[in-house]
């Protein structure tokens, strides 16, 4: 069968709620929603693509989306791959593959350097070069253990008002340039304003004697029975005061929301602050793909350290990326050029994990995911890949 693969257009809109809706289960049928669908261009900073068959029926479509995350202090130009659907007469023949793999050619082409997914099928993007580095998680914990937890003296709380969408916007960027992975919150992508946000959430800022040392986002679930719940949906803090605080904040609420749900970044950091041990309420991984190798390695920070390592990078999906690649850390910078020995041989997928931060060659070397080389270049991909470990709040 001949396959057309094009960018979806206005005139494909129905096709495509209607491929979704079968996809993703939405209940509402076509001829109720038809009038009210939006056009293509409305949706900036979204590039859908889409397979049609020799009639020009949609047979499959995925989203392309133009995002940005913050990696070693630099934010890194990404394509976020969502809504990934085929129609059920013709899964199973390679329709999603052939689709994704154009889509990688063509977030190259827009300057994207690396992608990343929030997968239901995990194998189909692992087999095309994607692995899993993280996960968006929401750890949950007994409100009233949070009652022994007090409020540092020095700072003080208030509620956020329009106003201050400047002030928290700069904290929650400070707290995202720091880590790896966190998704940049600007652009059209995420284009709710503060008063929008705010018409959903309650936010708490936290202010000490030079400015905002941390925020949180939440709201109440209805009720006050023992399923009512404050589900926290940013605990962004820069000090240990400002996350004592808001803790403490949210302690208060024990008699009439008995547990409390908090979205993390890093869970590990908040059990530091805490008295009482979290248990996991969700966990959804994400997964990341190299897509122009040495972009992508230019374009993330890295440590301060002299490191030359010659890689030879097997990526049948990518070939551009494929080959002998000599990569040299130094001043904070690196690059990846064409050349050297190929001593230690990496596929795209060890490659993605590396990338993420946090993990180790050894972890690596028991996957398969990478061999060659010695215990030197193992100590130098370590040190320069060192982390901190990747981290996600916004689900896409
Ligand atoms: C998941 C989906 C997109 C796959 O589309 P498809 O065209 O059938 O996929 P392909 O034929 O290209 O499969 C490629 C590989 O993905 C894997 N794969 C595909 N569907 C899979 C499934 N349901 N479960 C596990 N692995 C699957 C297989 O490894 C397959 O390779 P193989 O056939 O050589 O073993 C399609 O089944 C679908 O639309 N499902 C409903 C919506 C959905 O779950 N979308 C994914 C959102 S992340």
């Amino acid at each position: 069968m001949e396959l057309t693969i094009r960018p979806l257009a206005d005139e494909d809109v129905s096709a495509r709620y209607e491929l979704n809706r079968v996809a993703f289960g939405r209940t509402q049928p076509l001829s109720q929603v038809e009038a009210t669908l939006s056009r293509i261009a409305d949706h900036a900073g979204m590039n859908w693509w889409g397979v049609f068959d020799e009639r020009g029926t949609l047979v499959a479509d995925a989203a392309d989306r133009e995002q940005g995350q913050w990696f070693g202090g630099r934010l890194v130009p990404t394509s976020g791959i969502a809504g990934v659907a085929v129609a059920p007469e013709f899964r199973g023949t390679g329709v999603a593959q052939k689709l994704l793999k154009h889509m990688l050619g063509a977030a190259r082409d827009r300057g994207a350097v690396i992608s990343t997914l929030m997968p239901s099928v995990p194998g189909l993007y692992r087999k095309l070069g994607w692995e899993q580095v993280g996960a968006i998680v929401d750890e949950r914990v007994v409100t009233t253990a949070l009652q022994s937890v007090r409020a540092v003296p020095g700072v003080t709380v208030r509620p956020v008002t329009v106003e201050d969408f400047p002030v928290v916007e700069e904290v929650y960027r400070a707290y995202a340039r720091a880590g790896n992975g966190l998704m940049e919150r600007s652009g059209p992508l995420f284009k709710a304003t503060l008063a929008e946000v705010l018409d959903e959430y309650r936010m708490t800022l936290v202010e000490g004697p030079d400015g905002a040392e941390g925020y949180a986002s939440w709201k109440r679930t209805d009720g006050y029975g023992l399923g009512a719940k404050l589900i926290v949906k940013d605990l962004i803090t820069l000090t240990e005061r400002a996350l004592t605080t808001l803790l403490a904040q949210f302690g208060s609420w024990g008699t009439v929301a008995p547990t409390t749900e908090i979205r993390l970044a890093l869970p590990d950091e908040l059990v530091w602050g805490l008295p009482v041990h979290l248990e996991r309420a969700s966990t959804d991984a994400w997964m990341l793909r190299l897509v122009d190798a040495p972009a992508a390695i230019s374009a993330r920070g890295w440590p301060e350290l002299r490191a030359t390592v010659d890689l030879e990078i097997v990526d049948e999906v990518c070939p551009w990326n494929a080959g002998p690649h000599r990569l040299m850390v130094a001043g904070g910078s690196a690059t990846l050029e064409p050349g050297g020995s190929g001593e230690v041989v990496i596929g795209s997928r060890g490659l993605a994990v590396l990338y993420g931060g946090g993990a180790s060659t050894a972890a690596l070397r028991r996957y398969d995911l990478l061999y060659g080389g010695d215990g030197r270049t193992d100590a130098l991909l370590d040190a320069a890949f060192a982390g901190p470990r990747p981290g996600l709040l916004d689900a896409f």
